[in-house]
């Protein structure tokens, strides 16, 4: 009899730790709630942003950089060029042979190096030193057919993913550091001095041709491939979205109207901020726990370096407070960052009846053994609602471009296509998160526009679209043979 009353009060108990666990879901999933009626004030306050950040230094969260690219490439682009891609904890160095119109990329080499995580936060010289002896090094690997001309540098384009206040198409100073960077003595730099100065140390003969963000990279590879390509978005680690804005539409240019009457415009979307974003609880520890408390606030609620902290957090709350995985929270689970996107995106994915993909990601990662079916349901459940918040939120930033643009609605029938390019580890590879975030696009926009509107998928862009930008502003001009 002593024992029945145990087992029931231990049902009793469990239950009502279970119900706490599902409030606990439910005000989470209340408060990132996006509905379409929001989204679309959070386009309007991206527009609205956009406005303030073009007409005055430091008029906006958005700092709309003016990127110096006003002619995008053409497919006329010739020779051989270099391009450096570094953004994340991985940096690329890319060989790129130019053949023109008719054999246009002929042929692209790349190699992809690490960054150990000391030289994310440590001097400036030893990282940008670590960078330009792998570049050294690539360069060594050159075949006799693909040196240079005789005579002539070899050119390269840097792009370069954070921050910059560009003074030229080929300078820029480092405004802040983003996704986990932290190398102090860089910020207020010229990021090309950094460079060009560790490439001279590794005795290479190279100038630095171009600086762009991978966004402008980005557009500038998809322009290569498709001359209605406007703007481009990277959903990675970080978030951010760079297009082309008339050049009399930016009071606070004050330079030569170029003559295309175009400027390429790196929005640094990822610190845009409104009071129409869904934030939690979890959101404002987050960034209080960040390495840049109180910025990059959109980032933090899309991007890749942060939508598996976020379900961390969530689910340490379950644990604390609802003893979802027993009587003590598991050590692991209280790690920052442990749990990382490209896990809970696999565990968002998991379509086996059983749901085996959580259960090993929760033994492997976490330590966490013996979770019911129930439990790893609602698990999924946390993973869904963090990525489909930020993919919603990704789609009503793209439809403020488009606002921006003009390019939301169809007026008189007009046919004027509109592309983004995009790229990024999270829409390559988050399956759910690239579905919903189109499908939103096409909720906010609506059928008849959403036929003069195309996502594209513009991979590796970066890093040719940087060596394409070398190409046409190479200080060599080609001489077309007689
Ligand atoms: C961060 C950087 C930005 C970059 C983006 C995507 O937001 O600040 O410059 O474009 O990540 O890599």
């Amino acid at each position: 009899c002593a024992a029945a009353a145990l087992v029931v009060r231990h049902r009793m108990k469990s239950s009502g730790k279970w119900a706490r666990a599902l409030s606990i879901l439910k005000e989470f999933e209340e408060k990132c709630g996006t509905p379409s009626s929001n989204l679309k004030q959070v386009a309007d306050a991206m527009t609205v942003e956009m406005h303030a950040g073009l007409a005055s230094e430091g008029g906006s969260k958005l700092k709309m950089i003016i990127s110096y690219v006003h002619n995008l490439p053409t497919g006329d682009e010739k020779g051989l060029f270099y391009a450096l891609d570094l953004g994340g904890t991985n940096f690329r160095v890319l060989r790129v042979h130019l053949g023109g119109k008719e054999s246009r990329v002929v042929k692209q080499e790349f190699e992809e190096v690490s960054i150990p995580a000391h030289l994310m936060t440590g001097s400036s010289d030893e990282l940008f030193d670590y960078i330009a002896s792998a570049l050294a090094k690539f360069v060594a690997t050159e075949s006799d057919s693909q040196h240079v001309s005789p005579g002539r540098q070899r050119e390269l384009g840097f792009t370069f993913s954070f921050p910059v206040r560009q003074t030229s198409i080929s300078s820029g100073t480092l405004i802040k550091w983003t996704k986990g960077f932290s190398v102090e003595d860089t910020v207020g730099q010229d990021v090309v001095g950094e460079l060009t100065k560790a490439i001279e140390r590794a005795g290479l003969d190279m100038r630095v041709a171009v600086l762009v963000n991978d966004t402008v990279g980005t557009l500038a590879g998809g322009r290569y491939n498709n001359p209605d390509v406007a703007a481009a978005v990277i959903l990675g680690t970080g978030t951010n979205a760079a297009y082309v804005e008339h050049a009399h539409a930016i009071p606070k240019w004050h330079g030569l109207l170029p003559k295309s009457g175009e400027m390429v415009i790196n929005m640094e979307w990822g610190n845009f901020r409104s009071s129409n974003l869904p934030l939690t609880e979890y959101d404002q520890a987050l960034d209080a726990g960040s390495l840049n408390p109180g910025e990059q606030i959109f980032e933090k609620m899309i991007s890749g370096m942060y939508l598996g902290e976020i379900v961390r957090r969530v689910l340490c709350k379950m644990a604390e407070e609802a003893a979802i995985f027993g009587d003590t929270v598991p050590p692991k689970l209280k790690i920052p960052f442990i749990l990382r996107t490209p896990n809970t995106s696999a565990m968002h994915h998991d379509t086996s009846p059983d749901l085996k993909v959580v259960a090993t990601k929760l033994k492997d990662i976490l330590e966490i053994s013996n979770t019911s079916l129930k439990l790893r349901k609602l698990i999924v459940e946390v993973c869904d609602i963090v990525a489909t918040r930020g993919a919603r939120l990704s789609a009503a930033g793209i439809v403020g471009i488009l606002k921006k643009l003009g390019r939301d609605t169809v007026k008189d029938g007009e046919k004027q296509k509109s592309v983004v390019a995009l790229d990024g580890g999270l829409y390559e590879h988050y399956t759910k998160f690239r579905t919903c975030m189109e499908n939103t696009l096409w909720e906010l926009l609506g059928e008849e526009a959403s036929e003069n509107i195309a996502v594209e998928h513009s991979m590796d862009g970066s890093g040719i679209g940087a060596a394409l930008l070398a190409a046409s502003h190479s200080q060599y001009i080609e001489v077309e043979e007689p």
